[in-house]
């Protein structure tokens, strides 16, 4: 970022403008999707339902008409090369477990997909030099996630908020924020938006939070596949078959300094980091630098 500006101003900066897509439920989705008892399964992660303070969700985009999950900056503070994790605790603050699905455009499940989470600590800190509060998963063969981590602290300029980025297999990454309903910092935080809230329901003990990702993607159309049986090294197994159009590999571990090629232009690392499908040079600027 800017070393001028504040963390807030940094990820206020790269902001997405707010669209003006419309918000239906995706109840409706499921139940068009999902045989009936798995459709209950999904039903309770964000269907404009009341929150325990009232406040009404918005609801989750209808993912038949192209609507997704909208993105937003990733902030200062993210980390490649998470741990392969579904706990992020670690003994301290009050406990919130994350859990939702994955949907493609045409309301299947993805599985497989990953979904990497990353966070403040109960006294609202980043950690930039090891992996605390930092970790990445698949969705299950039923497309579904599930996180344990701690209610993240505050810090300033911003309201309370977890990071993710979700990317289908072989599918652009989709880089966002969640938000908890009656934080007062959300009436002010001109990153926030209320398309990004999860429901928070009592847990036990701490809170749960549920929400649903829908991805800028065709989910698969005959059911879903057996998810990934490789760890953090090599990302998703069902990525591109093409060639990438260079040196740069999936699944390479490259070191500050290497260099590599991709679509005719050379590029230099910047952060030691195992590659992935979804972060080729040219979409990780913060990962490459282009010679
Ligand atoms: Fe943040």
């Amino acid at each position: 970022m800017d070393d001028s500006q504040t963390p807030a101003q940094a990820e206020e900066s790269a902001a997405e403008p707010r669209s003006g897509m419309s918000r239906k439920t995706l109840l409706k989705a499921a139940m068009v999707a999902l045989p009936a008892p798995i459709v209950m399964a999904a039903a309770p992660a964000f269907s404009g339902e009341k929150t325990p303070n009232g406040q009404t969700l918005d609801p989750t985009p209808l993912c038949q008409d192209g609507d997704r999950t909208i993105s937003q900056t990733e902030g200062p503070y993210f980390k490649p090369n998470s741990p392969l994790r579904s706990n992020i605790t670690d003994g301290q603050g009050t406990k919130l477990v994350i859990s939702g699905y994955v949907f493609g455009r045409n309301c299947q499940r993805i599985s497989g997909a990953l979904l990497d989470f990353w966070q403040a600590d109960n006294a609202g800190n980043y950690d930039n030099v090891t992996y605390r509060f930092r970790g990445h998963m698949f969705s299950g063969p039923d497309g579904r996630y599930e996180l344990t981590t701690i209610i993240p602290g505050l810090y300033p300029g911003r309201t309370r908020h977890v990071h993710v980025k979700v990317q289908a297999p072989g599918g652009p990454i989709l880089t966002t924020q969640l938000y908890f309903p009656g934080e007062p910092r959300n009436a002010t935080d001109t990153i926030f938006d209320s398309r990004l809230l999860m429901n928070v329901q009592p847990g036990n003990p701490g809170k749960t939070g549920a929400f649903d990702f829908v991805l800028s993607v065709n989910g698969p159309t005959t059911g879903p596949t057996t998810g990934p049986t490789t760890g953090p090294t090599t990302g998703p197994t069902t990525g591109p078959t093409t060639a990438p159009g260079g040196t740069w590999q999936a699944g390479t571990s490259y070191r500050v300094g290497d260099t590599v090629t991709y679509g005719g232009a050379s590029y230099v690392c910047q952060i030691a980091h195992t590659a992935i499908v979804g972060w080729e040079p040219p979409s990780t600027p913060a990962l490459w630098r282009r010679v």
